[in-house]
C-alpha cells in the first residue's frame, strides 16, 4: 500500500520580497568563551627506559624536533630499551615531555634518524594517465619479506582527484574488492601538482592555486614488506576529521593519537577500534584559508593511523597495497563529494526510514511489542517503525520466530502495515550449526551450497554467537548472496518484514578464532600487530587465516559488514528501496545501508559523543546514521531521555533502543510532561520531513552531507572547526541541543550573519560569537540562517499520513530580502521521478500544495501581499509575515 504521494520533483524555490528592511535583532546575552581543543597529555604505553641512561646521541638524532619523531618501535607490550632501538638503527632519546595520557603513545623515544634507509626512485616515465616509476631499495628492514623493487603509479584521474598506487611489480597482492571509477584520460588542468623526491623517494602534493603542501611523504621512511607497509606524511594543518570508527571528538586530537582500524564488537570506548573501518580523512589546508582536502587509503587490512603534532600522519597497515587518493575540494563539501565519487554515493532512503523507530531488546513477546505500538497510538505520538531485537527468534536462530512468545508476530506486522507503519527485525550472520529437531534449512542448505567460511584445511569454521555454535556465511561469494536471499524470502513469506537490522557483523564471535582455535601461521601471528583490542587479530572474531572465496579473512575481515549489507538488499527482493541498518561498515557502505552508533550507555556523555559520530559518518558517506536514543545499556533517566529524544529528532536516523533488563524507555513510559516534550520533538521532526528528504536526495545525487558540521558552511571561521555540540541540517537549519543535566539554557556558537529563531522568527545578528539561549526542558533550540526557504509539512503520527499533507514554507530573509531553497519530492519508495527546476517563483502543478508560508525578517508591516499575481491573505507580527494562501495558487506539482 502506497501513501498518496505526488509523482515527484526536484525543485528550487527562490522567493524574493524585494527591498524589505531588516529588523534590528533582539540580542541574547553574550558570553565570550574562547573554545580551544583541550591539550592532551600523552603517555607512552611503554615503560620508561632505565634511569641514568642518557648517553650521547648521534648529532643527527638530536636535530629531530619532538613533534617530527616518527616511531621506530611501535610494537606494544615491549619495554623499548636503547639496545632494542639501536638494533633497528634508530635514535633513542627519552622524551622531555611530561607523562602522557593513558593509552596514547607519547613522543617516541625510539625514532628514525634522518637518512634511515628507504626507497629511491630510479626511473620515471609518462603514461596516459600520469606517470609510472620504479622504486628500489638495497637495505632490508627488520621486518620479514621486504619487497625491494616497487612500482609507482601516479594517476591524474580528474582535476580534483589524484590517485597513487604503489604495488609489487613481480607479484599481485590483495586489493580491496570494491568498485572504484576507472579514469580513461589524464586530467587536463589539475588543481594539484606532484613533485617526486628521488633519494629518499617521496611524493609531495601541492594545491596549485595556493602552493599549500597537502602531502609530503619524505618526512619518514617508506616500508613495504609483505605484512608491514608504512607511509608517513606531513599534514597541512592540525584540523583533521574522519578516520572512523572511533569514539572521539569530531575534530581529532593530533597529540600522539593512534587510531587503530579493525572491525570489532565492543561497547564504544575511546582509543579502541570499533565496529567499522574508514581510512579516510578530511583536513583543512594550512593558514585558515577555508580550503580543505581529503585523503583515502584504499586498504582493508588491520592498521594503525598515528597522528602527531608535526602535524603529521602515519599509515601502518599489515597487508594489501598502498593505493591512495587525494581530493582537492577546495571546500569541505566538495571534498566529500569527490570522495563519494570514488566509493559511491549513499542510497536514497525509503521515506519511512526517516521516521521515528522504536526498539528494545527484551520486549519478551510479540504481544508486549504490539502493546507498545498501541500505546504510542493512544498517546498520538509519532511512530513509523517498530523493531525487534533477537528475542523474537526461536532459540536465537536466524529466519525463525519464537512460536509461543511471538506467535502473533505475523498479525502484529499486518496490523502495523494497516496503520501505515513498518516492521524491522534483527538478523545476525552466525548460522547455528547445531541441528535443531527437524533440521535447520539455513545451515543444511548453506552446507549444500558451500556458503560458509572454512578453516585452511577445508572444514567449516565454527564459532559461537547467540544461538551457540555457528558457521559464518562468506558474503564475498555470490552463491552466498543467493542463499541469503532465499532465506530472506522464505522468512518474508511468514513475517512480511520491511527492512533488516544486521548486527554482530564484524563478525563477532564469543570465542577467539574458532572453537578449535587457529593454526599457527603468518596470518594469525603477523610480525607486527596494530593496536587492536585484545592484541590478536582473532580476538572475538574468526581466525585471520580462515578461507573466504575472495581472499583470506586476514584481508576480508573488515569488509564483512559491507558485504553482508550488500547481500541484504538484493535488487530481486527489493524493487522498492531497501532498508538496512548495519553495525559494521566500510567505505561504500552508504550505497547499501545506514548505521547506528552502537552507543551503548544511557549517559550524558554518550549523548554528546553521538554528535561527533553522526557528523563523522556523514563525512564517510553513510548519512543515515544515529545513536540509540536515551541510551542502550544501563538505566536512562527521564531528563536525559527527553533531551536525547530532542537531539535524536535531528539524527538522520532516529531510533530509541533499549537493552534487556532495563526499564522501558519508550515515550509513554515517562511522566506526562516528559511524554509531551518527546511527542513535540517527534512531531517537529515529522514536520521537517520535506527538508530532510530533500537533503537525502542531495546526498544521493551529489554526495552532500545531511547532518552537517558548522565548518562545512563556515570554512573560513576557525572557531567552527572544533564544534561538535551543534550541527546543521543542510545549509541552513542549526540545531543547538542541551547536552548537560539540570540546565535550562544552552550556549551555542553563531557564525557571523543573521539568524532567526525557527519557532518565533526572532532574529539575531551575530558577529561570530557564543550566545546563551533559553532551553527549558520542552525546548530544543533551532535557528534558521538568513536566506533560506525550508519546506515543512503539517505533521502527523506517521510519515505515511503526514507526507500527504500540504506544505508550509518558512523563509528567512537575508538583509537584501531574498531567500532560496529547494524541495525534492517523489513517491518515496520506488523513486519514480521527473525533475522540475525553478527559480524566483513556484510552479503550478497538481499534487502537493503549499498552504501557508512564513517570512522571517519582514521589518515593516506590508499593506498588500501577492502570490503569483494574486492577492493573498496575510497576518503580520513584528518581524514576521504569515501568509495563508489558497492551495491552487501555490501548488507545487
Ligand atoms: C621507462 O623507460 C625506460 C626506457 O624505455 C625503461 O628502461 C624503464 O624501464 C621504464 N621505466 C618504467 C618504470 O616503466
Ligand atoms: C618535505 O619534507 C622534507 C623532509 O621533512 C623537507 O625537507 C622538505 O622541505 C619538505 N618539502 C616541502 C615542499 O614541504
Ligand atoms: C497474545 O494476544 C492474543 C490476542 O489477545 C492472545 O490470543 C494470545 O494468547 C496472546 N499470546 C500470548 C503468548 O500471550
Ligand atoms: C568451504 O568448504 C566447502 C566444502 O568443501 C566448500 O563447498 C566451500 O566452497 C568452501 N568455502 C570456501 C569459502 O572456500
Ligand atoms: C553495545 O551495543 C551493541 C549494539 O547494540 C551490542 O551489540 C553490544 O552487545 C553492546 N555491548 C555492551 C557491553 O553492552
Ligand atoms: C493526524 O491526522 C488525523 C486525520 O486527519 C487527525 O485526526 C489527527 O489529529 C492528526 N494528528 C496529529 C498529531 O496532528
Amino acid at each position: 500500500m502506497l501513501p498518496r504521494r505526488p509523482s515527484c520533483s526536484a525543485t528550487t524555490a527562490l522567493i524574493s520580497l524585494g527591498s524589505l528592511l531588516l529588523l534590528v535583532c533582539g540580542l541574547w546575552l553574550l558570553v565570550t568563551i574562547f573554545w580551544l581543543q583541550a591539550p592532551s597529555n600523552s603517555v607512552p604505553h611503554r615503560a620508561p627506559p632505565p634511569r641514568g641512561s642518557p648517553g650521547t646521541e648521534p648529532q643527527a638524532c638530536g636535530v629531530v624536533p619532538e613533534a617530527w619523531r616518527f616511531d621506530c618501535y611501535p610494537e606494544r607490550g615491549v619495554v623499548v630499551t636503547r639496545e632494542l632501538c639501536e638494533a633497528r638503527n634508530c635514535c633513542f632519546i627519552p622524551a622531555s615531555s611530561s607523562p602522557p595520557a593513558l593509552g596514547r603513545n607519547g613522543v617516541p623515544w625510539c625514532f628514525y634518524p634522518p637518512g634511515f634507509p628507504s626507497y629511491s626512485l630510479v626511473s620515471v616515465n609518462a603514461t596516459d594517465l600520469g606517470q609510472t616509476g620504479t622504486l628500489v631499495k638495497t637495505v632490508k628492514t627488520y621486518y620479514p619479506k621486504d619487497i625491494l623493487t616497487l612500482q609507482l603509479g601516479l594517476l591524474y584521474e580528474t582535476d580534483n582527484r589524484l590517485r597513487v598506487r604503489i604495488t609489487d611489480p613481480s607479484e599481485s597482492r590483495f586489493e580491496v574488492p570494491i568498485a572504484v571509477p576507472k579514469a580513461t584520460e589524464k586530467a587536463s588542468s589539475p588543481a594539484y601538482s606532484v613533485e617526486l623526491s628521488n633519494e629518499p623517494f617521496g611524493i609531495i602534493v601541492k594545491r596549485t592555486s595556493t602552493g599549500a603542501v597537502l602531502l609530503n611523504t619524505t618526512v619518514a621512511p617508506l616500508f613495504y614488506c609483505d605484512q608491514f607497509l608504512q607511509l608517513s606524511s606531513s599534514l597541512s594543518s592540525q584540523y583533521i576529521y574522519g578516520l572512523g570508527e572511533h569514539r572521539s571528538s569530531f575534530l581529532h586530537d593530533i597529540h600522539w593519537n593512534t587510531l587503530t582500524m579493525w572491525a570489532r564488537d565492543v561497547a564504544p570506548t575511546e582509543l579502541t577500534n570499533l565496529y567499522g573501518v574508514h581510512p579516510f580523512y578530511l583536513a583543512m589546508d594550512e593558514g585558515g584559508t577555508g580550503t580543505a582536502h581529503g585523503f583515502f587509503l584504499l586498504n582493508s587490512n588491520a592498521m594503525d593511523v598515528v597522528l602527531q603534532p608535526g602535524p603529521a600522519i602515519t599509515w601502518r597497515t599489515i597487508g594489501g597495497i598502498l593505493d591512495f587518493y587525494v581530493f582537492l575540494g577546495p571546500d569541505p563539501t566538495s571534498v566529500i563529494g569527490q570522495y563519494l565519487e570514488v566509493v559511491g554515493y549513499p542510497a536514497m532512503p525509503v521515506y519511512w526510514a526517516l521516521g521515528y523507530h522504536l526498539c528494545r531488546w527484551g520486549y519478551g513477546s510479540s504481544n508486549a511489542t504490539w502493546d507498545v505500538v498501541k500505546n504510542m497510538r493512544n498517546y498520538g505520538i509519532p511512530q513509523d517503525v517498530q523493531w525487534n531485537d533477537i528475542d523474537y527468534m526461536d532459540r536465537s536462530l536466524d529466519f525463525t520466530f519464537d512460536p509461543t512468545a511471538f506467535s502473533t508476530l505475523p498479525d502484529m506486522v499486518k496490523d502495523l502495515h494497516s496503520h501505515g507503519q513498518r516492521y524491522v527485525m534483527m538478523l545476525d550472520p552466525g548460522i547455528s550449526s547445531v541441528q535443531p529437531e527437524g533440521g535447520y534449512w539455513p545451515y543444511d542448505e548453506g552446507l549444500r551450497r558451500g556458503v560458509f567460511i572454512n578453516h585452511t584445511d577445508g572444514s567449516t569454521l565454527i564459532g559461537k554467537v547467540w544461538p551457540g555454535l555457528t558457521a559464518f556465511p562468506d558474503f564475498s561469494d555470490d552463491v552466498t548472496h543467493e542463499w541469503w536471499y532465499d532465506n530472506l524470502k522464505r522468512f518474508h513469506d511468514k513475517v512480511p518484514f520491511d527492512g533488516l537490522w544486521i548486527d554482530m557483523n564484524e563478525p563477532s564471535s564469543f570465542v577467539d578464532g574458532s572453537t578449535v582455535g587457529c593454526p599457527d601461521t603468518e596470518l594469525e601471528n603477523p610480525p607486527y600487530t596494530p593496536g587492536i583490542l585484545g592484541g590478536l587479530l582473532r580476538a572475538k572474531t574468526l581466525c585471520a587465516s580462515a578461507v573466504q572465496k575472495t581472499s583470506s579473512h586476514y584481508n576480508m575481515h573488515s569488509l564483512y559488514g559491507l558485504l553482508e549489507a550488500k547481500a541484504s538488499c538484493p535488487e530481486a527482493y527489493v524493487r522498492k528501496r531497501a532498508f538496512v541498518i548495519s553495525r559494521s561498515t566500510f567505505p561504500s557502505q552508504g550505497q547499501y545501508s545506514g548505521h547506528w552508533l552502537g552507543d551503548n550507555r544511557s549517559h550524558w556523555k554518550d549523548m554528546y559523543t553521538s554528535i561527533a559520530g553522526m557528523l563523522t559518518f556523514n563525512l564517510l558517506g553513510v548519512p543515515l546514521v544515529g545513536a540509540d536514543i536515551c541510551g542502550f545499556s544501563e538505566q536512562t533517566e527521564e531528563e536525559l531521555c527527553v533531551r536525547w529524544t530532542q537531539l535524536g529528532a535531528f539524527y538522520p536516523f532516529t531510533r530509541n533502543h533499549n537493552s534487556i533488563d532495563q526499564k522501558p524507555q519508550d515515550p509513554p513510559a515517562f511522566s506526562p510532561a516528559a511524554r509531551s516534550a518527546m511527542k513535540q520533538s517527534l512531531l517537529l521532526r515529522s514536520s521537517l520531513f520535506p527538508l530532510l528528504y530533500t537533503l537525502f536526495h542531495r546526498a544521493h545525487t551529489h554526495g552532500h552531507t545531511v547532518a552537517r558540521p558548522l565548518l562545512f558552511e563556515f570554512p573560513k571561521d576557525v572557531r567552527t572547526y572544533g564544534i561538535d555540540r551543534q550541527f546543521l541540517w543542510g545549509k541552513s537549519l542549526m540545531v543547538t541541543p542541551v547536552l548537560d543535566p539540570g540546565v535550562d539554557y544552552v550556549v551555542g556558537y553563531f557564525p557571523q550573519g543573521l539568524w532567526y529563531d525557527y519557532y518565533t522568527g526572532d532574529s539575531i545578528r551575530s558577529k561570530g560569537e557564543e550566545l546563551r539561549l533559553k532551553a527549558p526542558l520542552e525546548h530544543i533550540n533551532l535557528h534558521l540562517r538568513e536566506g533560506a526557504v525550508i519546506p515543512t509539512q503539517r505533521p502527523n503520527t506517521t510519515l505515511f499520513v503526514s507526507s500527504g499533507q500540504p506544505l508550509h514554507l518558512v523563509s528567512s530573509l537575508s538583509e537584501d530580502g531574498s531567500a532560496g531553497g529547494e524541495l525534492f519530492w517523489d513517491d518515496g519508495e520506488t523513486g519514480s521521478t521527473n525533475t522540475i527546476t525553478f527559480t524566483s517563483s513556484l510552479p503550478i502543478a497538481s499534487y502537493i500544495t503549499v498552504e501557508t508560508a512564513s517570512f522571517y525578517g519582514v521589518k515593516m508591516e506590508p499593506t498588500r501581499v501577492m502570490v503569483n499575481s494574486h492577492d493573498a491573505a496575510f497576518t503580520y507580527r513584528a518581524n514576521q509575515v504569515r501568509l495563508g494562501v489558497r492551495s491552487q495558487r501555490l501548488s507545487v506539482f
